[in-house]
């Protein structure tokens, strides 16, 4: 039986063009002249896509797209929208739209966004299923925390593990940057896949293009076999493009290209090889930053910024850094025959007072050094690294006095807004969820402390 496809226009000439060439493409085509008919037609019919004009009188194609979400978690919606804001288009999809199409609608366009956003339902309504199968228990992946910050990070995980959508992790190198993307990839229905990383700072800037999209043989001097490049070796896997910042404009053309189409060419071939592959970038850098300057492309950087998570430095997560140690010396003691070996309470107190600029693969290179160096079976405070017990120590956590303590609060009430906006990818809803508190009242905080979403996301350049 075809999939049966719900068009919602205003226009009634346009409905029945776009109806004509859904049917031609072998869809069944049923069509609504406004929202509210639409989603009647939803609650009523057995609808597989919604493909929705954006301004109508009335309900508009967000709000109808804010009701499909709620009605059901996956049935797609593709908008249509004349004025392309690329903003506003990713914010669309942030709310949940699968993809939007810009009018006049061109039939091969329209074609392609229809074919991936129905394949996408089926593995997502898979995937439900899997979950529920499951029982809703995530891989921890071993990852080590228990701080607040740390227990975002896990939920986001969780959440976004399950879907195709891309994710940019942020964070100072050595947050775990990696081991995340590697835990969302554990959790997600590729996991029996390839988990295939890429340095995109690390290869000459020459050989990018058949690195990633693979070479035929002779298509350049030294092309002398066929290459199998990296989209190719994560085929219906996940592909972790680290330092993402640091790759080269005309690649992040031909990336943006693939994450658009979901293909690409080999070079040397003459027609496109389709992929399913996950993409999950990483950063260390402010790309924000590098989008203002002109070296990273605006329109790549919305499209991996879908979902981001960003990942805290450790020294604002100092109440992890005992539970590392544990987890460390448990790892690195027996492999240095120095079994039953633990930090004293001064030792413990005086590294977790350390700034940590090179976060937790630094805490994890202090472990090991001062394991090596000790003698007894306790490392006391004074056998730590000196470049530790001479630093000064990070200010404690908990100001002196004398204090204002309504100013402090809500400094503290507004950054936790903020962060649960970022965890959320600015999805209002969702962020009220994580803070425990109803939409509305979110909406007024953000109104008390004149937060923008967009810019506590980070995508307002
Ligand atoms: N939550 C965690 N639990 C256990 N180990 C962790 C955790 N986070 C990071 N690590 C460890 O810390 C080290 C650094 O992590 P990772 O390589 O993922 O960081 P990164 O952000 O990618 O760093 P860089 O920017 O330098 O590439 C790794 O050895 C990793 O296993
Ligand atoms: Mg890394």
């Amino acid at each position: 039986m075809p999939q049966t496809i719900l068009i919602v226009d205003d226009e009634v000439r346009m409905l029945d063009l776009l109806a004509s060439v859904v049917e031609a493409l072998g869809y069944r085509a049923v069509t609504a002249s406004g929202g509210v008919a639409a989603l009647e037609q939803i609650e009523r019919d057995g609808i597989d896509l919604v493909l929705t004009d954006l301004r109508m009188p009335g309900l508009t194609g967000r709000d109808l797209l804010l009701a499909v979400r709620k009605l059901d978690a996956t049935l797609p919606v593709v908008i249509m929208t004349a004025y392309s804001s690329l903003r506003d288009a990713v914010e669309l999809i942030r709310e949940g739209a699968f993809d939007y199409i810009n009018k006049p609608i061109e039939q091969d366009e329209l074609a392609t966004t229809l074919a991936n956003a129905l394949r996408l339902n089926d593995a997502l309504r898979d995937n439900e299923r899997l979950r529920q199968e499951l029982g809703g228990r995530y891989e921890s992946g071993g990852l080590v925390g228990g701080s607040p910050a740390f227990q975002r990070i896990v939920r986001a995980v969780g959440e976004v593990a399950e879907q195709r959508t891309t994710v940019l992790i942020t964070g100072e190198s050595g947050t775990g940057k990696e081991i995340v993307a590697r835990a969302i990839h554990a959790n997600s229905p590729r996991r029996g896949r390839p988990f295939v990383a890429v340095n995109c700072a690390a290869i000459p800037e020459a050989l990018l293009e058949s690195e990633f999209f693979g070479h035929i043989k002779g298509s350049f001097t030294g092309a002398l076999a066929n290459r199998v490049g990296r989209f190719a070796q994560a085929e219906g896997g996940t592909l972790f493009l680290d330092e993402v910042g640091d790759m080269p404009l005309a690649l992040q053309a031909k990336i943006l290209r693939v994450l658009q189409e979901r293909s690409y060419e080999p070079v040397g071939a003459t027609t496109p090889r389709a992929t399913d592959v996950r993409i999950i970038a990483a950063t260390n850098r402010d790309l924000n930053a590098r989008v203002a300057e002109g070296t990273f492309r605006e329109d790549l950087y919305y499209r991996l910024a879908v979902f981001p998570i960003h990942l805290p430095p450790l020294r604002e997560r100092a109440e992890d850094i005992p539970l590392f140690l544990d987890r460390f010396v448990e790892q690195l003691a027996p492999t240095l025959g120095k079994r039953g070996i633990r930090f004293s309470a001064d030792a413990v107190a005086r590294l977790a007072g350390y700034r940590w600029p090179g976060n937790i693969r630094e805490l994890q290179n202090c472990v090991e050094r001062s394991l090596i160096s000790a003698h007894g079976a306790v490392i006391e405070a004074d056998d730590l690294p000196s470049y530790i017990s001479t630093a000064p120590a990070a200010p404690p956590a908990t100001a002196g006095f004398p204090t204002d303590l309504d100013a402090e609060v809500a400094e503290y009430e507004r950054r936790r807004i903020v962060e649960a906006l970022r965890q959320a990818g600015g999805v209002q809803v969702r962020a009220a969820e994580l803070l425990g508190i109803n939409e509305r009242s979110l909406w007024h905080r953000l109104k008390k402390f004149g937060i923008t979403v967009s810019r506590a996301v980070g995508v307002d350049g």
